[in-house]
């Protein structure tokens, strides 16, 4: 009898986390490293939400908390749906988990059965198809390339549909490749989704703050209200408000599937960290005035890095509307050998190259299911972002 489960061999490692991994380890070697892997921003926590956790800790806010979440933080997301979407919620319908990874993962425990089919575009969040695949159901991965911008179409959305789909996975701004859907966009599939009722839509708004320039954020029960029957609108505080560490990730959605997911946690972890959850209501209800200001260093950061790798051979870089990543396409590097002697057949190869060669880290684009591409952060100074580029040029000059 295996001791390891067999649900377990469906799954991989987190690549993004490997990459991450692989990078720290050679950088503790001693070797000069430019981290582009990791997909978090390198702003620290504003201070007055700071400030609300050591107030939690101070006011003896530390015991066992309601599974999902303290009232007053599903207050304060009420007020920000309604703020900020236009979406009416009960605190009923609302759900606060150890970061958005978790409330997606309840979801998808809470609904899934064999057989039961997730629709998830690529190239897409890494997490999505192995959560699906933990959760015992069945991920159908739709190719959305360059010519499309990298976003799905009305048309191959009604393809991927059958009997069998329960659930289809939005995300935009998308990771990894910052697009955006705008409002005809996603109502010309909301126009699809109203024609199978049988399909829940489970929209990932994580990056919702995180855009740039005329791009404006909708969510699907926003531009189509029939929808919000039937779907989850899964946001976070970890990117926007940079807190990444403090694991707060909430949900709202129809109360049955609420409760369902809530049961889900009440049986793994429990609430989330009382003192982060006190930290989120500041996040959320506090000044937001500096978003705008994180944003406009990100839409610099942004600009020098498309500028940067249009500039190499071989690749292709477009311009993103959001989140803080760019997917390059490198089909003009693939076939060639590099300067160090290694044989670039798969993006795979490329970034595993300009690592060791360049000591650039940059997570490969079949990691998230399209290829060939990768990925960079570009969550990081404007020097580091520089000198990166220069490398990366440099690397895709030298390929034969
Ligand atoms: C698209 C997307 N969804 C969800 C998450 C998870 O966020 P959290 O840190 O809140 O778990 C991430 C984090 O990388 C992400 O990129």
């Amino acid at each position: 009898m295996p001791f390891l489960s067999d649900t377990l061999s469906r799954v991989q490692p987190s690549p993004t986390i490997a990459m991450t991994n692989k990078a720290a380890e050679l950088k503790a070697e001693g070797r000069d490293i430019i981290g582009l892997s990791a997909g978090e921003p390198d702003f620290d926590t504003p201070a007055h939400i700071a400030e609300a956790g050591r107030r939690a800790i101070a006011e003896g806010r530390t015991r066992y908390t309601a599974v999902d979440g303290i009232p007053e933080l599903k207050r304060a997301i009420r007020a920000k749906f309604a703020r900020d979407n236009d979406l009416d919620y009960a605190p009923s319908e609302i759900s606060v988990g150890t970061g958005g990874k978790q409330v997606l993962y309840n979801a998808l425990m809470a609904t899934l059965n064999p057989g039961d089919e997730v629709i998830i575009p690529a190239p897409y969040w890494v997490s999505y198809p192995d959560m699906v695949r933990l959760a015992g159901g069945t991920p159908v991965t739709v190719a959305c390339g360059l010519d499309t911008g990298f976003k799905i179409t009305p048309a191959q959305l009604e393809a991927a549909i059958t009997p069998a789909t329960k659930w289809f996975v939005f995300n935009s701004p998308s990771n990894p490749t910052g697009a955006g859907y705008g409002w005809e966009e996603l109502a010309a599939l909301a126009r699809v989704l109203l024609r199978h009722p049988h399909v829940w839509v489970l929209t990932d708004d994580m990056y919702e703050h995180l855009t740039f320039g005329d791009f404006r954020f909708c969510t699907p029960a926003q531009v189509e209200p029939a929808l919000k029957p039937r779907t989850l609108t899964v946001n976070g505080v970890s990117k926007a408000y940079a807190m990444t560490g403090w694991r707060i990730g909430y949900a709202a959605g129809p109360e049955p599937l609420i409760r369902a997911m809530a049961k889900v946690q009440s049986q793994s972890t429990s609430n989330p960290s009382s003192i982060s959850q006190w930290a989120a209501v500041e996040a959320l209800d506090g000044p937001q005035d500096f978003i705008a200001d994180n944003n406009a260093i990100f839409a610099r950061r942004r600009d020098l890095v498309v500028e940067g790798l249009n500039a190499c051979p071989g690749v292709t870089c477009p311009v993103p509307d959001g989140a803080f990543y760019v997917y390059p396409d490198i089909s003009g590097c693939i076939g060639k050998t590099s300067a160090g002697g290694t044989a670039i057949a798969t993006d795979e190869d490329f970034a595993t190259a300009l690592l060791e060669e360049e000591g650039v880290a940059v997570v490969f684009g079949a990691a998230f299911g399209l290829s060939p591409n990768f990925r960079v952060s570009y969550a990081t100074s404007d020097a580091m972002l520089s000198e990166a580029c220069v490398r990366i040029r440099r690397f895709c000059e030298g390929l034969r």
